[in-house]
């Protein structure tokens, strides 16, 4: 009797476990993991290019990157019902730092337009800021020197 209670029990934390997690990036499907990789690749490819224009004082190249990496956010991009809702289970905080990364790119892109130079180093900063931020908290699966 007391066997198979436990039996129960087990399988009832097993159905828990099987539940769709919550548990972050790596519980998205394949398509929408494969957009987010291309996306990263595609901001990293943008944060060396804004360094490059950024030191030598080409701001309307600057501008004209930020706003790129500001609208490439995976949820303001043409997804299906399905990956939109599927989007909704990751964490909050990452959603939260997601908004907050795009909005410096925004202002970034404020600050390049106006020439104005300490702001957009400032801003550049903060971006970097919010990769380390983010792949800390959320990428250690796939950058594993973040791992404590
Ligand atoms: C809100 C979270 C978040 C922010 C902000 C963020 N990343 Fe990422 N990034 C991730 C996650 C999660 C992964 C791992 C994706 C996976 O599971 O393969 C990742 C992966 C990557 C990869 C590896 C891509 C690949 O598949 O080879 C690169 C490169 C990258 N990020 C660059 C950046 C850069 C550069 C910035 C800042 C300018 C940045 N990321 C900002 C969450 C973020």
């Amino acid at each position: 009797m007391k066997k198979r209670l436990l039996l129960t029990l087990i399988l009832f934390a097993g159905s828990l476990q099987a539940q769709p997690s919550t548990k972050g990036v790596e519980s998205l499907s394949g398509d929408l993991r494969g957009l987010l990789s291309m996306e990263m690749l595609q901001i990293e490819q943008g944060m060396h290019k804004i360094f490059s224009h950024m030191v030598r004082g080409d701001y309307q190249e600057v501008n004209k990157i930020a706003l790129n990496i500001r609208d490439s956010f995976i949820l303001k991009r043409k997804l299906t019902k399905a990956q939109r809702v599927e989007l909704r289970k990751l964490p909050k905080a990452f959603l939260q730092l997601d908004q907050s990364f795009h909005e410096a790119a925004g202002d970034l892109a404020n600050a390049a337009e106006f020439g104005d130079k300490d702001t957009v180093v400032e801003y550049y900063q903060k971006m970097v800021g919010k990769c380390v931020q983010c792949h800390a908290n959320f990428a250690t699966h796939r950058f594993k020197n973040f791992e404590e």
